[in-house]
């Protein structure tokens, strides 16, 4: 059973107030809340524990370095990677497609090759192969929008894996649209091209059960924040075939074996790319946000996004004058909707939202050659779904869209 109330009661921040109104929180697109058990695991750390990792040899620090790995071993069975070796910790999504746009992608990409996207991305998973394909002199090219643009068009794919990129980096959920991507078909499409492929998992991990060897894919990326976990911890995952080969990209402590004055050799993974001082706590609350995902279980979370979804979609459906943009079919996308009312900018919609307690995001959503395409605004007004939001929380969402209507005197 999916118990929705004590969910509910295990965030804090669920019982505030937010301009005298009941906090609704439909901002988890842009992060998730954090339930006590993730809050009270980081106090405990540093209340208890805290310490370096990898270097202490007393009783705290072999815990904090214990909890560190742990926390590895726990996301490595999330996602079924073979092991920690395959699992690199870095700040966020952004730092992780840097990474490898920075190692593998400076060592593989030469001038006049492909780099294929999609015109669909987050800024990163865009600008980082901007720059890539601009220093190396090499194109960089685009799966084009369907005809609804409600995700990307399947004849375009084809045609661009006909140029035979090197790298193709592509969104499994799109921040925008919802859209969810046939990563496992894509990965087929791109291996059979020669091309490695890297996965934007960001807005799919918190609601979708990921096996990495079912995708096979080269590179899977995530946030924790975005999955009920700390800010400052991203996952790098990589085959260890490939990472075995990829230069670090920074260097430091705790990233080597052995130092002379002019030579050092790198450490084992995943630590070669993990340089200086971690993100220890951040570790260790995200442990704890994986074990809260998988007490619920990802495919009931998956269900109730669903049934969400759903009951928007219908409830948005009977309101004149609004678009919500995406897949009609509930199947096909995670709970996020971007919407727009005529003739009303997107930042007047969260604005009055705000006024009722409700957290939404307006603006480009980091995707603006997306978004360019969908509003003449350049903006859009979004609601995203987790575990704890309501029907009830919808009810006021569209009184909330009624009364930006009245205001603006729209029908
Ligand atoms: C699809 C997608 N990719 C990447 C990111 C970047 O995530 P982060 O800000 O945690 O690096 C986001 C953030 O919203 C996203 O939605």
């Amino acid at each position: 059973m999916y118990d929705i109330d004590k969910i509910r009661d295990d965030f804090p921040i669920l019982k505030t107030k937010m301009n005298g109104k009941r906090l609704i929180y439909l901002d988890n697109a842009a992060t998730t809340q954090k339930p006590q058990q993730v809050i009270s695991a980081i106090v405990d750390y540093y209340s208890n524990y805290n310490s370096n990792i990898h270097r202490g040899l007393y009783k705290i620090s072999e815990k904090a370095t214990q909890k560190y790995s742990e926390s590895k071993e726990i996301f490595a069975k999330f996602i079924n990677a073979n092991s920690i070796e395959e699992i690199i910790y870095t700040k966020n999504t952004t730092e992780a497609i840097n990474l490898i746009a920075l190692t593998y992608g400076e060592k593989i990409i030469k001038e006049h090759d492909h780099i294929l996207i999609s015109e669909a991305e987050h800024h990163s998973n865009l600008i980082p192969w901007m720059q890539l394909a601009k220093r190396k002199k090499a194109h960089l090219d685009y799966i084009k929008l369907n005809e609804q643009k409600s995700g990307l068009d399947i004849e375009s794919l084809k045609e661009q894996m006909e140029k035979k990129p090197k790298i193709t980096a592509i969104f499994h959920a799109s921040n925008v649209l919802g859209t969810i991507n046939n990563i496992k078909d894509i990965s087929k499409l791109a291996h059979k091209n020669n091309s490695s492929i890297l996965i934007d998992g960001a807005q799919s991990i918190p609601n979708i059960k990921i096996d990495i060897k079912d995708i096979d894919c080269d590179f899977f990326v995530c946030s924790s924040h975005k999955m009920l976990g700390p800010a400052g911890i991203g996952i790098l995952f990589a085959k260890k075939s490939i990472l075995a080969d990829m230069p670090p990209l920074f260097s430091g402590g705790d990233m080597i074996k052995v130092v002379n004055k002019y030579s050092c050799a790198w450490n084992d993974l995943p630590w070669k790319f993990e340089s200086g001082t971690q993100n220890i706590e951040g570790a260790i609350g995200f442990r704890i946000a994986i074990d809260y995902i998988n007490k619920i279980g990802v495919e009931k979370i998956r269900k109730y996004e669903k049934d969400l979804m759903k009951y928007f979609l219908e409830q948005t459906n009977n309101i004149k004058n609004i678009e919500v943009f995406g897949p009609k079919n509930i199947d096909e996308r995670v709970g996020i909707a971007s919407f727009e009312i005529k003739n009303i900018h997107p930042h007047d919609i969260a604005y009055i939202f705000d006024k009722q307690g409700i957290a939404i995001r307006a603006g480009h959503h980091c995707a603006m050659p997306l978004v360019s395409e969908l509003s003449k605004e350049k903006a859009l007004a979004r609601i995203s779904f987790y575990i704890y939001n309501t029907k009830q929380e919808i009810d006021e969402s569209i009184k909330a869209i009624n009364k930006v209507k009245n205001i603006f005197k729209i029908e």
